[in-house]
């Protein structure tokens, strides 16, 4: 599945759903069209999946917003996702260890949500993720940085290898 099907699928999915959850969110999506890129849909569903948990379980208020980005970065040729939230902020010096196994703060947390989220996109996709925001009382800003692979190059000797294949080659 690319990326862009999964955001567009992702996102349509927690909108219907969020209503039931009792406070009001509201999901902002900012999708640019991003090079054709194949993911693990699974597990880059179950990266989103926590990052938005942890959103709502962050927003202490009645009313917050959670607002996700998606572009194509050419120069560095990443796709860049931002995931902010209006919940009450991740302090300076837990930035870095809130991805480590076990760390949570909350009552029945199991810490493993964001340790899983780093090695499905550093190991499984050889990306980054990191706070790149966060002000307390104010919210906290993830950001998920996938290189893009010359894959858009390869589909299309393949493309053209399957056609050279049927016309006898
Ligand atoms: N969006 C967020 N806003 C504020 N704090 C967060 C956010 N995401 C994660 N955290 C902090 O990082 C900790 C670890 O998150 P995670 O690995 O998903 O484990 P868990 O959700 O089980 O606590 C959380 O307990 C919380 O303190
Ligand atoms: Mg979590």
């Amino acid at each position: 599945m690319s990326l862009q099907d999964l955001l567009d699928e992702h996102f349509t999915y927690f909108g219907k759903r969020l209503p039931t959850l009792g406070k009001k969110v509201t999901i902002v999506t900012e999708f640019e069209p991003l090079p054709p890129m194949q993911i693990n849909s699974d597990l880059f569903s179950w990266v989103l999946e926590n990052l938005f948990k942890n959103s709502l379980d962050a927003i202490d208020k009645p009313i917050g917003e959670i607002k996700v980005t998606a572009r194509y970065i050419e120069v560095d040729q990443i796709v860049r996702i931002t995931h902010r939230d209006s919940g009450k902020g991740i302090t300076w010096d837990n930035r870095h260890a809130v991805f480590n196994p076990g760390f949570s703060t909350k009552k029945r947390g199991w810490g493993l949500g964001l340790t899983l989220a780093r090695r499905i996109v550093e190991e499984y996709h050889h990306g980054r993720i990191y706070i790149s925001w966060s002000q307390k009382g104010k919210g906290t800003e993830f950001t998920v940085e996938i290189p893009v692979p010359e894959s858009g190059s390869r589909d299309h000797v393949s493309r053209i290898a399957g056609l050279q294949r049927n016309s006898g080659f």
